[in-house]
């Protein structure tokens, strides 16, 4: 979170400034920073009405923008980096408001060099240490408590629970929650396997804004079981790394996760169940690892009985999420940098209360983190008042490795629905290629229904079209055209269980 408050920060702020990077990578902060006034004004629009605390938010985020442009500029003068022709910071936030930009033209345009831009890296790296030191020490004072488990949420909700784990082949310890009947005790033979979306987490079907999926599915019958997703808040463990010390936890993408984790997953449920095939929803990213599954292990089909795919993320080229398609751009740049100051987890679900103490702990911190993930996810206002948005910042977002954020981007930008870009020299070295293997299709046979809207910031309508056309077994679709229906509301949106959930059951009744 701070990584990304200090990245969006200099996005916002630093003004119009154009420079090369050594790789050649034209970094425009003049559109940067209009896409970022954009993404902040159409938040400002939408959370409209939702109440006052939206309002201190947003001058939170001035306020935060411009205590760390500050604290960068010190370190830029600090280490002399204007020296030798090389550009000054000229659009910083303490002389951007009394300033004349148009005075300012001819210089605010340069080169940074190589030895500059490494130093520029350096310094923003320095910066993001102080605040790791403070961050432990905020830690430990302010650390929020976890949040309840599903099992405790489903029992709350008057459901028979269970907790399994299960360990994968690389060793990570994934927790598995069941819900083996539901309240009417009917007998079934029917298994569901639910799989939640990034940064999300088993409370995305056992929430108690009405109407949650696995409870509906649990009272027509089926055995419902949802597994936590690699890293997340529940599953941060591991045989022998420690998420927290061992940087190589933290080294894998969604594609391992579908290749690894699911199939042990559904082998482990149909090992304990006895059942002869699994109803599979995926929603977001547990559709794209359900995608990647089956196209990597063909021989998986046959063990799904029925696959729903909500808003999966595959192709995803018409991406409308302005801060994702900013990073898409970016991900060159911001890959080396996420390296070298060797960030490896994404909006974990325990950074949100403590760190920085001054943005995300204080007062408004959750509505002010929320922000964020809506400027990521996209946010229906018709579908969630201010109530149910903070009780889901308790649980989301629950974190993911930096190393599927960039997965996604790099799709975002290539508009390919292919395996991890790992650049020319490394792609050759691993998959005999210059471009990643993209995923195939046509090799996806389970029977499929796919359901999306057509106001998806995530999830493009174009990008399921093609989907669609290219599934070889896909059963059929809803399209959403209610514009309040955007990417995470499909989970937590009043009108999901009548026009989404009703539908997967219906599906899963034929087969
Ligand atoms: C900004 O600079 C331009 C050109 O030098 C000048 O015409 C204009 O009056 C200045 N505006 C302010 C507010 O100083
Ligand atoms: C990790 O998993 C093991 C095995 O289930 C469990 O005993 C341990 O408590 C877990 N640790 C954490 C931090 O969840
Ligand atoms: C991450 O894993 C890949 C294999 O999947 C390996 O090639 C690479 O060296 C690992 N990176 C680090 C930093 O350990
Ligand atoms: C928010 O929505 C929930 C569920 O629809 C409702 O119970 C609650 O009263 C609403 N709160 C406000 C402040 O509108």
């Amino acid at each position: 979170m701070r990584l990304c408050i200090i990245i969006l920060c200099i996005l916002i702020n630093e003004g119009s400034t154009n420079f090369d990077t050594p790789g050649g990578i034209n970094f425009n902060l003049q559109h940067a920073r209009s896409v970022f006034s954009q993404a902040l004004d159409s938040l400002e629009k939408i959370l409209e009405g939702t109440g006052s605390l939206v309002t201190i938010a947003l001058d939170q985020i001035k306020v935060c923008v411009r205590t760390v442009i500050e604290s960068i500029e010190e370190k830029f003068e600090a280490t002399n980096i204007n020296k030798g022709g090389i550009r000054k910071p000229a659009a910083t936030s303490r002389t951007l408001q009394n300033k004349n930009l148009s005075q300012n033209k001819g210089t605010t345009k340069g080169h940074i060099d190589a030895e500059a831009w490494s130093e520029l890296l350096d310094s923003i790296a320095e910066v993001n240490d102080n605040s790791k030191s403070t961050a432990s020490q905020v830690r430990t004072l302010k650390k929020l408590p976890p949040p309840p488990t599903p099992v405790d949420l489903i029992k709350e909700a008057g459901y028979p629970a269970e907790s399994h784990y299960v360990i994968t082949p690389p060793g990570y310890i994934l927790n598995l929650n069941r819900i083996p009947h539901g309240k009417n005790r009917r007998k079934t033979k029917r298994v569901a396997y639910l799989q939640h979306g990034f940064i999300d987490s088993t409370y995305s079907w056992v929430h108690d804004f009405g109407g949650a999926l696995a409870y509906i599915l649990a009272d027509a019958g089926y055995d419902v079981w949802m597994g936590d997703a690699r890293g997340n808040t529940y599953s941060r463990n591991h045989t022998t790394l420690d998420p927290d010390d061992d940087p190589e936890f933290w080294n894998y993408s969604w594609h391992d996760m579908a290749v690894e984790d699911l199939p042990a997953i559904i082998d482990y449920i149909i090992k304990h169940t006895g059942t002869d095939g699994i109803y599979y929803v995926g929603h977001s990213q547990g559709g794209t690892m359900f995608y990647a599954m089956t196209a990597s292990k063909p021989e998986m089909n046959s063990k799904i009985k029925a696959h729903v795919s909500m808003s999966p993320i595959t192709y995803a080229g018409h991406t409308k999420s302005p801060v994702m398609k900013l990073l898409a751009d970016y991900r060159g740049p911001l890959e080396k940098f996420l390296h070298r100051i060797g960030a490896n987890e994404f909006l974990p679900h325990r950074e949100m209360g403590e760190v920085p103490a001054s943005i995300c702990s204080e007062g408004v911190g959750p509505i002010l983190c929320s922000m964020l993930l809506f400027a990521i996810e996209g946010y229906g206002p018709d579908q969630m008042n201010v109530t149910i948005t903070s009780e889901i910042m308790k649980y989301i977002p629950a974190g993911a490795s930096i190393k599927q954020s960039l997965h996604f981007l790099a799709n975002m930008k290539s508009g390919r629905f292919a395996q991890f870009d790992y650049g020319h020299f490394g792609n050759l070295k691993r998959y005999g290629s210059l471009s990643p293997p993209e995923y195939d299709l046509k090799k996806v046979t389970a029977p499929t229904y796919l359901i999306y809207t057509s106001s998806d910031w995530l999830s493009d309508a174009m990008d399921n079209d093609k989907v669609y056309e290219e599934l070889p077994n896909c059963i059929g679709r809803t399209i959403l055209k209610d514009p309040a229906f955007n990417h995470i509301d499909l989970m937590y949106g009043k009108y999901a269980p009548d026009m989404i959930y009703r539908k997967i059951v219906e599906f899963f009744s034929r087969y």
